[in-house]
């Protein structure tokens, strides 16, 4: 008899683990071998963002990426979650200068940004965007890790991926070597190296740890919710764990006089 619950208690985990097993792999992420891999602090399923490296990586985007890029769906008050406070979002936004109106007498006028207002664009349209960058459009980096295939993994290898041409390569003109970009030839020359921007917290700015925190950044950015979704996900795996145990507990009990 005993030996007859072991073995249900021992199918019910089997059973358990083979749900959460494809879940974790699935948050963790990507089944395309030819970019290396990086640890995440926030894929898997318990995984969160590490907050000091998401403020890291938007210094990095303020200093060096938004020369170029814009993100267009972030308002200044969203960084009230990466841990800003609101007198630290307030003097981060009041930097930048936005056009507003138009006024009583029909007219745009300049004021400096508000918490409310959206990220500023570096440019201001499209056809500035391109004619400043040789022809190419830099594009809006809001939800950029999601809109390529493995995000994180490949916009992290792209940053590292700058290299001489292998001989024999024909580059373009204004095109820079990539290993990871398509074609190998992208029109962003080489955004990022070690010491480009400096950290308060005493991390080292190396390339690879600039890229990392730059790209948790843009993974945070993309998806904001996300520990808000995990946290919940456990929750509900918790919930479903307990019930399971207490139907069964229940009917070993109901049973136990027939059996
Ligand atoms: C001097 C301007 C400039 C700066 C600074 C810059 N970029 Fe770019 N970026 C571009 C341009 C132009 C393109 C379009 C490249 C192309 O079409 O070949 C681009 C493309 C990209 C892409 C798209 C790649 C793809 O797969 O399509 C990503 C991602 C990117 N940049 C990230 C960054 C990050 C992160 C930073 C900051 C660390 C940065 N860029 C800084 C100009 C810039």
């Amino acid at each position: 008899m005993e030996k007859i619950i072991k073995m249900k208690i021992l199918r019910a985990l089997i059973l358990t683990l083979s749900f959460i097993i494809p879940i974790s792999s699935f948050a963790a992420g990507n089944s395309d071998q030819k970019i290396p891999k990086h640890e995440w602090s926030f894929t898997g399923l318990t995984g969160t963002f590490d907050k000091s490296a998401i403020q890291r990586g938007y210094k990095v985007y303020r200093e060096v990426c938004s020369g170029c890029h814009s993100m267009n769906l972030l308002y200044y008050r969203d960084l009230i979650d990466i841990g800003f406070s609101e007198d630290q979002i307030k003097a981060i936004a009041s930097d930048y200068t936005v056009i507003d109106g138009p006024n009583d007498e029909g007219e745009m006028f300049e004021r400096s940004a508000k918490p409310a207002d959206r990220f500023v664009s570096p440019y201001a349209n499209d056809q500035e965007a391109r004619i400043s960058n040789n022809g190419s459009y830099p594009p809006d980096l809001s939800v950029i890790v999601k809109a390529r295939k493995n995000g994180a993994d490949y916009l992290y290898n792209l940053l590292l991926g700058y290299d001489e041409p292998p001989q024999g390569f024909e580059l373009s003109e204004g095109m820079y070597y990539n290993k990871w970009y398509e074609g190998h030839q992208i029109a962003m020359a080489q955004p990022l190296d070690d010491e480009y921007v400096d950290y308060d917290d005493g991390t080292e700015n190396t390339l690879p740890q600039l890229a990392e925190d730059v790209v948790t950044f843009l993974a945070w950015s993309a998806e904001p919710e996300l520990e808000v979704r995990k946290n919940m996900g456990i929750k509900v795996i918790l919930f479903f764990l307990i019930t399971g145990l207490l139907f069964y507990l229940m009917k070993v009990r109901l049973w136990k006089d027939v059996s």
